[in-house]
């Protein structure tokens, strides 16, 4: 039997459910895996609420490292015993053992830690995209970064910084604010204090930003909007605060001719090939020292409902992982 967390109905962390499972062997071109740590990220409580739908029941966690246990029929490049991470899902990452396709999980090289690998593939992997895919940031462009002190901001600021970029952050408390400096931003802007765009204007000479980097939606959206320059580009990565409200096209004219996109990682690392460059990257960010990888807060899998009351209460930095 396996512990595995699910989801039966939509809610607030009190619906996580703790249960014993029993596996079915690994089906063609499948893996079964023991986990050793699994990602916490925000994208998770939207699962569990039905901000995002996927039909119920469902697992939950779409990240996560451990080791191969047995392969399936048709599997090739993997052995029993590696190390292997993912960060792409499917649903069911919250579980300490699992069966997953072959073709989501890359190896873990032995110098990034089980912890660090769970930690990093989603998230890292988004910084990799966002700064060089959805934009290729280059030297001497300004960026916001919303949440700089969070998860993706963790590993999105020093990567930031490393490409040239002059970084603002914006972050709920001084803490947090410390902690985003420490990371890489040159300037932080406590944003449930002070005014994002009066702050950037004044930070930039009036001029904007290049590029908002904004994963905190409904709060920040005005904001942001009235913090780039003319034709900057707002990249809006998700809800934290909950979704951006919708717009009329015009508003980009008015604001400056301005770019908008709404990426995902999914459609980024579609192919094999854009997986690998994504996983890449980031295990190169790591050797190279661009990324640290900071796991600071931990909790036990059953206890995954109260990683969910933490990290949508903000009391999170970083990244953290739930422990089988
Ligand atoms: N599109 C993609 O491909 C993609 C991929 C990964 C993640 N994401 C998105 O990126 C964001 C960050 O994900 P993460 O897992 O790394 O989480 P996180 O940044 O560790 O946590 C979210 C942070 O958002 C800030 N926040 C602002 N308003 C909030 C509110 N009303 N409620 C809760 N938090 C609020 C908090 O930081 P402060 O206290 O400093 O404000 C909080 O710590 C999420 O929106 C997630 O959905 C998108």
């Amino acid at each position: 039997m396996s512990l595995t967390i699910r989801v039966t109905r939509h809610g607030g962390p009190e619906v996580l459910e703790a249960v014993d499972e029993t596996l079915p062997a690994p089906a063609d071109g499948e893996i079964r895996l023991r986990h050793t740590a699994i990602g916490l990220n925000f994208i998770d409580t939207y699962f569990r609420a039905g901000v995002y739908q996927a039909p119920l029941p469902h697992g939950l966690g779409q990240e996560a490292a451990g080791v191969v246990e047995a392969l399936g029929p048709g599997v090739s490049g993997f052995a029993v015993g590696d190390r292997v991470a993912y960060g792409t899902g499917p649903l069911g990452a919250y579980s300490a053992h699992r069966n997953v396709a072959a073709s989501r999980l890359v190896k873990v090289p032995d110098a990034v830690s089980d912890e660090a690998a769970a930690a990093l593939m989603l998230k890292g992997m988004t910084a990799y995209y966002l700064l060089h895919l959805t934009h290729r940031v280059l030297p001497g462009e300004t960026l916001l970064v919303h949440a700089a002190a969070g998860g993706v901001g963790s590993a999105l600021v020093p990567w930031a910084q490393r490409l040239g970029a002059r970084v603002i952050g914006t972050a709920g408390s001084a803490g947090k604010a410390a902690q985003a400096r420490a990371a890489g931003c040159d300037e932080v802007i406590l944003y449930r204090e002070q005014d994002v765009a009066s702050e950037v204007r004044r930070l930039t000479g009036g001029r904007g930003v290049d590029v908002v980097y904004d994963s905190v939606g409904k709060d920040t959206f005005a904001g942001s909007l009235d913090s780039l320059r003319p034709r900057g580009l707002f990249v809006s990565f998700g809800n934290a605060s909950g979704k951006a409200p919708p717009f009329e096209p015009v508003l980009l004219a008015d604001k400056g001719s301005l770019f908008f996109t709404r990426p995902t990682l999914a459609h980024y690392t579609a192919t094999r090939a854009e997986l690998d460059a994504a996983a890449e990257a980031v295990f190169a960010a790591v050797a190279t020292g661009i990324i640290e990888p900071q796991v600071r807060q931990r909790w036990p899998l059953r206890e995954a409902a109260a990683a969910h009351r933490a990290l949508e209460s903000r009391q999170t930095q970083g990244a953290s992982v739930l422990l089988p």
